[in-house]
């Protein structure tokens, strides 16, 4: 036998006395026994403080120490205090249940390890795949090369507006790329006060500036104003500034508004904007039927950024990134240095060339488990669930004196408020904003707050499909205990 042959196991630690395969099977024992418990525990608890300075405080081991042991680690200080998200009852912010098929697709792609930045390997050619599933699914036109995955659509949505800023600053007779931005008149772009943080936050790093960045009126149910668009780019125009982009949002963070697309499309169009729709919570909406008219005029978007790790339950994280043109996207991004030359990444070369990634990890085989467990039809069934189930806790809020809705249920966000009898609109705001923690403390469901035209609100966001009706009903059942535990401190303040 050569030396290769007396060579150990790949996974077998020098100096640690270690049975891989052993600890791999006990791992996936604790994994499905933590998933099969969790509707049985608490959404979430606060961590015992002991037990949260054990872990910040946590010392840096001299040795190593063998896998069985750090698996009885994992066991007794990490799975027993989770997010929540996981639980049929948590409907916290926009974070899902991870799909059982991704959860494994993350062990293999983790021993594979590749980095899926280019080249001829099965993590390159199944991201390109999935990209496209991800285009299929939510009907947006896909040309080869025209997306990516990336590490949520806050990354997303700074790659779609560079390429946005590029094609701008180009057709002005600018190069951004060579010059920056200094000496160009401002490039102004247009949102609503209900899109996500993401996309001013993208705005100041892309050097845009937030005061460039304007807020549009949105009406009473969130959706963007076209005549207020209008009005706001042809005042920039006679100022002499660049109108230049539109983000229009499909399913908004707070309320899950969708905004009218075909209309802001057709502006688009005339007035030679970049029109970016944020899908990262609501895009996969479009798969439901009962709802689907909503995305009209979606697919007329120059880019659309999503999140595979909301709706789909992809495992944290995988956002994704499609543009309508390729090149926009390449001519933003390509920089292929002499060590990186490599002839196997093909016609569309490196991934890195379409975004702000050099090393990029194997997202797409979780992607690729998570839709092909259930195929397409699965995933739409998954999803018609969450919006049935969320027009049904909107009927019930609308029907019951003491709950209001907040806004009307278009996608699977229902806003609401607590409003019992008794308080008056002071005592309202801090019951509302004092409840979420208070719910969250209690441990039976999990919900979150925000505030919506001035008002506090609870928001609901349903995106498991393991919820039941029992679940909803103690939703509200726990709201109105919690509210009445409350009361008399809401009362006081007045
Ligand atoms: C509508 C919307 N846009 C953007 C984001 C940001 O996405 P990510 O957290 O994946 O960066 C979120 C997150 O909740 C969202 O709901």
């Amino acid at each position: 036998m050569g030396a290769a042959g007396q060579r150990p196991p790949a996974h077998t630690m020098p100096g640690v006395n270690d049975d891989f395969r052993g600890a791999a099977r006990a791992a996936a024992d604790l994994v499905a026994d933590y998933l099969d418990a969790l509707p049985d525990r608490p959404v979430w608890q606060p961590m015992d403080p002991a037990e949260r300075a054990a872990l910040l405080d946590l010392p840096l081991p001299e040795h190593g120490a063998p896998l069985a042991e750090l698996l009885a680690d994992v066991e007794r200080r990490i799975m027993p205090h989770p997010m929540g998200n996981g639980n049929p009852r948590f409907f916290g912010w926009v974070n899902s249940a991870p799909q059982p098929a991704g959860v494994l697709a993350t062990l293999a792609a983790s021993a594979m390890n590749p980095s899926s930045a280019g080249g001829d390997h099965a993590d390159v050619h199944l991201e390109r795949a999935v990209v496209r599933w991800i285009a299929e699914l939510v009907g947006f036109p896909h040309p080869a090369g025209g997306g990516l995955l990336t590490s949520g659509t806050s990354m997303a949505t700074i790659v779609c507006l560079a390429a946005a800023r590029n094609r701008a600053a180009r057709r002005a007779g600018w190069d951004v790329r060579e010059d920056g931005l200094a000496g160009m008149p401002p490039l102004v772009g247009y949102v609503t006060g209900e899109a996500h943080s993401c996309v001013r936050k993208a705005a100041e790093l892309l050097g845009l500036g937030s005061r460039n960045l304007r807020t549009v009126a949105s009406d009473a149910d969130g959706h963007l104003v076209l005549d207020a668009l209008a009005a706001a780019v042809a005042e920039d125009r006679a100022a002499g500034r660049l109108p230049f982009l539109v983000v229009a949002s499909a399913g908004t963070v707070g309320t899950g508004a969708v905004d009218p697309f075909e209309p802001v499309a057709d502006l688009a169009e005339r007035e030679g904007l970049w029109f970016h729709v944020d899908g990262a919570y609501g895009a996969f909406g479009v798969l439901d039927e009962a709802i689907a008219h909503r995305y009209a005029g979606m697919d007329r978007a120059d880019s659309l950024a999503l999140d595979p790790h909301k709706w789909l339950g992809v495992p944290v994280d995988c956002g994704c990134a499609l543009v309508r043109d390729a090149d926009e996207l390449r001519g933003t991004f390509s920089l292929v240095p002499s060590y990186l030359r490599d002839d196997a990444a093909g016609d569309l070369g490196w991934f890195s060339e379409y975004g702000t990634e050099q090393t990029r990890p194997f997202r797409s085989l979780k992607v690729w488990a998570s839709i092909a467990h259930r195929g397409r039809s699965g995933v739409a069934r998954d999803i018609a669930h969450c919006t049935a189930q969320a027009r049904q806790l909107g009927e019930w809020i609308e029907r019951d004196a003491e709950l209001e809705l907040v806004a009307p249920v278009e996608t699977s966000i229902v806003a609401f408020r607590h409003r019992p009898a008794g308080l008056d609109e002071a005592g309202l705001q801090q019951l509302n904003s004092l409840l979420p923690v208070a719910l969250q403390r209690r441990g039976r469901v999990f919900v979150t707050g925000a505030v919506y035209r001035g008002r506090e609100m609870l928001r609901a966001c349903l995106l498991n499909s393991a919820t039941t009706e029992a679940d909803l009903r103690l939703l509200l059942d726990e709201v109105k205990s919690a509210g009445a535990e409350l009361l008399d401190r809401c009362r006081t303040s007045n």
